[in-house]
């Protein structure tokens, strides 16, 4: 089998906002401590290593803060590693945070272009398109008003419906299916496994273990900056449960 996604020894730190952000005489105040602060940093991935085969749906678990959205910002490439390597094969759409790559004064209109051109279509593309991407969202009423108008929902439908529409090798999502209402969260899944028919390899983030152990063919559990387990998404999912059971 062909690897889509190679992780090799990743890690992934930030740095710790402490008395610097807090403003200048608070950095002042707090110098020797302030000082020391500034060369810590925290580490959200520590040493991760795995494989993503063309074809597969990966999905990814773990607790809020466990290093998720780190794991696919790496993957989409915002997100450079500290150590380690993060290798993709082909062409990426990533669905990251809500309303990434929006601006909130542009109309849903200009906010399909600007965001369909990040992802790498023409102009000329994303207008060819556009009528099916603004029937996809069903937002027709609202495709005219500046995004600041519209509900994250809103957002979230503006953005699958742009990553609906592309052509990508891999694919990337982020919680996105959370936040849509039941009958679009059903319209973003079916064509998710559409995507999985025609071969795209996913990676996807999720807290819906139902929605992991239906769509996935394999889970990553992470925690504590690290794989806790990876494999059959059932498995893995159980074990994930059982210990937030314990808690
Ligand atoms: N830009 C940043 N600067 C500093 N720390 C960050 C930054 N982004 C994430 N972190 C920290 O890294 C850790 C992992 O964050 P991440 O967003 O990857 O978690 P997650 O698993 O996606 O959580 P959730 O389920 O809440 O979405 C968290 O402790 C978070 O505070
Ligand atoms: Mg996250």
């Amino acid at each position: 089998m062909k690897e889509a996604i190679i992780f090799e020894n990743v890690t992934k730190t930030y740095p710790y906002y402490g008395y610097v952000t807090a403003g200048f005489k608070n950095f002042i105040l707090h110098l020797p401590k302030a000082i020391k602060n500034t060369k810590k940093r925290f580490v959200a991935l520590d040493e991760v290593s795995f494989k993503v085969y063309k074809g597969e749906c990966v999905g990814v678990i773990g607790k809020n803060g466990a290093g998720k959205s780190t794991l696919l910002g790496l993957a989409a490439g915002v997100l450079k590693p500290d150590k380690g390597r993060v290798i993709t094969k082909g062409r990426v759409s990533p669905l990251l945070e809500l309303g990434a790559g929006f601006h909130p004064e542009l109309t849903g209109r200009e906010n399909i272009i600007l965001n369909g051109v990040l992802l790498g279509m023409t102009k000329r593309e994303v207008e060819k398109k556009m009528d099916q991407i603004v029937e996809f969202s069903e937002l027709e009423e609202f495709i005219d008003q500046p995004l600041r108008t519209y509900s994250s929902g809103m957002v979230a439908r503006l953005g699958f419906s742009i990553i609906a529409h592309l052509d990508p090798d891999i694919l990337l999502v982020d919680e996105i299916l959370a936040v849509g209402d039941i009958d679009f969260q059903k319209k973003c899944m079916d064509k998710i496994m559409n995507f999985r028919k025609d071969g795209v390899t996913i990676l996807l983030v999720s807290h819906n273990l139902e929605q992991v152990k239906k769509l996935c063919d394999r889970a990553i559990w992470i925690d504590q900056r690290k794989i806790k387990a990876i494999g059959d998404p059932d498995e893995v999912c159980k074990a994930y449960s059982s210990l937030l059971a314990c808690v």
